[in-house]
């Protein structure tokens, strides 16, 4: 069982959308794959149709109450697929956890639990809330790797320095077997001069880290979250549903899901060393400052957040 966090804690850029998705390709691929709703605004949880009453099991009584994953964790439409979902009750978390001795290794002991199981998937989804706390700490302890989604647009990095120093702190603190499995642009816009900017400046500072594939800003991947549906069962003939099942076969092979490991970027960790670093420390420098240096144009464009896209 391997176990991935979908983290960035700047908020909107498509964290949860990868999260559903990415399972959900994986799923169909005949991989079995649990997702669990780690933000206590419970998009996950919604866009499944799957959160749970007040005071009933969910991610949030696993993490303060003791329930396992077998409590917890409930099928979605999608064969293969299943969620551990959440509520609102997780907002208290992060406060009553506060003075709770080793509140950060929680989940993993859940996870740990749920590998030795009948019932272990091959994929643990862990969808992060926009903020780099409690319940963040819990994901990137209990992780084998992370995915970032970014949003290619003026401030894309902003926060990125201290996403990896957090990274490097949890690798060489807590989890030293942590490896940064890829950046992953959640939001392209190919009419934009910015959007593609930004991806040839992310290309400069993290090369092979950055999914070859980016997911293009596409109406339907927002709208099939309010059916309760995937791309896959909403629009799957859509460029969207085609982008995730591209970025789901290029994970799979980084990080040996299928049974073919490739080498991941080579800014990634080497994997021999205990301490190795989840990125260089020249890409962690490079990141003290915003490192967007093209001539990003601040101004608004005219053009509608959500595009149709031309297929
Ligand atoms: N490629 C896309 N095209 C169009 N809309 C998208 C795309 N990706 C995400 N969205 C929409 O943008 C919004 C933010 O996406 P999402 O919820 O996945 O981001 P997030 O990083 O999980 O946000 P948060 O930090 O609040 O948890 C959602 O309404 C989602 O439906
Ligand atoms: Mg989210």
């Amino acid at each position: 069982m391997q176990v991935l966090s979908i983290i960035n804690q700047k908020g909107g850029v498509g964290k949860t959308t990868s999260c559903a998705n990415i399972g959900a390709a994986l799923a169909q691929q005949g991989l079995r794959v649990l997702l669990v709703d780690l933000d206590p605004q419970a998009h996950l949880s919604i866009s499944f149709d799957r959160m749970p009453e007040p005071g009933d099991p969910s991610v949030y009584t696993l993490l303060t109450q003791g329930h396992a994953f077998a409590d917890v964790s409930q099928p979605t439409q999608t064969e293969g697929l299943s969620i551990a979902p959440t509520n609102l009750d997780l907002t208290g978390a992060e406060s009553e956890l506060a003075n709770e001795i080793g509140r950060e290794g929680i989940l993993r002991l859940a996870l740990h639990d749920l590998a030795r199981s009948k019932d272990a998937p091959d994929l643990v989804l862990l969808d992060c809330p926009p903020s780099l706390g409690t319940l963040s700490l819990n994901a990137l302890v209990a992780s084998d790797f992370v995915i970032v989604p970014l949003q290619a647009e003026f401030f894309a990095l902003q926060g990125m320095a201290q996403l990896l120093d957090v990274l490097e702190r949890v690798k060489r603190r807590l989890n030293p077997s942590i490896e940064m499995a890829g950046i992953l642009v959640g939001l392209f816009s190919k009419q934009r001069n910015l959007s593609r900017e930004v991806v040839e400046e992310l290309n400069h500072h993290f090369g092979e880290l950055v999914f070859p594939t980016q997911v293009r800003v596409n109406v339907r991947l927002a709208e099939a979250p309010s059916h309760g549906l995937t791309i896959f069962e909403y629009a799957p003939d859509s460029a969207a549903a085609d982008q995730f099942r591209e970025i789901a076969a290029e994970l799979s092979a980084r990080i040996g899901l299928a049974g073919t490991k490739k080498s991941v970027a080579k800014q990634a960790a080497p994997k021999t060393e205990a301490q190795s670093p989840v990125v260089t420390e020249d890409v962690v420098a490079s990141h003290a400052a915003p490192p967007v240096t093209t001539p990003v144009v601040a101004a608004p464009t005219s053009e509608p957040l959500l595009e149709g896209e031309a297929e």
